[in-house]
């Protein structure tokens, strides 16, 4: 399916426990202060009536803020079919299922049968996956207003949690990995296919962009 990585391994990472782990803190908190930031963002430009493209969708947290913020349609992608499952049950619980349609596969791979959206939206999924210059690319043509993109700073501490991470995943026996993509070339990517920055924001380990185009 994908030409650059094995989707049994992103099964194994992101499982249903994982999945149901992050649902159930979304049931209590609402999503975590990235996305949320993210999202704000993004409805502050105006979200009634878009169709979100989400690139890593996890258990469709995200997804749910983004309609109940006003999109109108998901469209949304994640390698783990135990995201899919989750997400099922969770956005047939907000009565948002119907509005959802659901992509089980790698975004760059299969980019081809997807119809591009209005918005964009990838929430900490840069880094869960080796072509970042594919990954990007892939986004940027798919986005037709907005982007929005969260991923890990380049900092030594967070290269250094990366790096007991990817000991972790080793021990495992797991192939998949973690990368500390470089921010400013995901940046100059973004720019150089027309897109400029309209909002950001960071913590101590993530930052986040949206950019729009033109
Ligand atoms: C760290 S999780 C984040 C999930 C979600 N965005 C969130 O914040 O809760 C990264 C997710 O990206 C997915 N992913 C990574 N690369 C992908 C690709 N090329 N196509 C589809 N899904 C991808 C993984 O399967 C995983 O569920």
């Amino acid at each position: 399916m994908s030409r650059c990585c094995d989707p049994s391994a992103y099964g194994n990472v992101f499982d249903e426990r994982d999945a149901r782990r992050n649902v159930s803190a979304f049931r209590r908190k609402g999503l975590g202060s990235t996305a949320a930031a993210m999202v704000r963002a993004l409805a502050e430009r105006g979200l009634e009536g878009m169709t979100v493209l989400e690139v890593g969708a996890g258990p469709g947290t995200a997804q749910v803020a983004l309609l109940e913020a006003g999109a109108t349609r998901g469209v949304a992608f994640d390698l783990s079919p135990a995201s899919a499952a989750v997400a099922s049950e969770l956005l047939a619980e907000r009565g948002l299922r119907e509005r959802v349609e659901w992509h089980t596969g790698d975004f760059v791979a299969e980019r081809a049968e997807i119809v591009p959206a209005d918005v964009v939206f990838l929430n900490k999924v840069v880094c869960c996956y080796p072509d970042m210059p594919g990954l990007v690319d892939t986004a940027t043509a798919s986005a037709e207003r907005l982007l929005a993109v969260a991923l890990p700073r380049r900092r030594w501490w967070v290269r250094a949690g990366i790096g007991a991470i990817n000991g972790l995943l080793r021990l495992r026996r797991t192939s998949f990995r973690v990368f500390s993509h470089d921010p400013r070339e995901v940046q100059r990517r973004v720019i150089t296919a027309g897109f400029r920055e309209v909002s950001t924001g960071r913590s101590p380990v993530w930052e986040w962009h949206v950019w729009e185009r033109g």
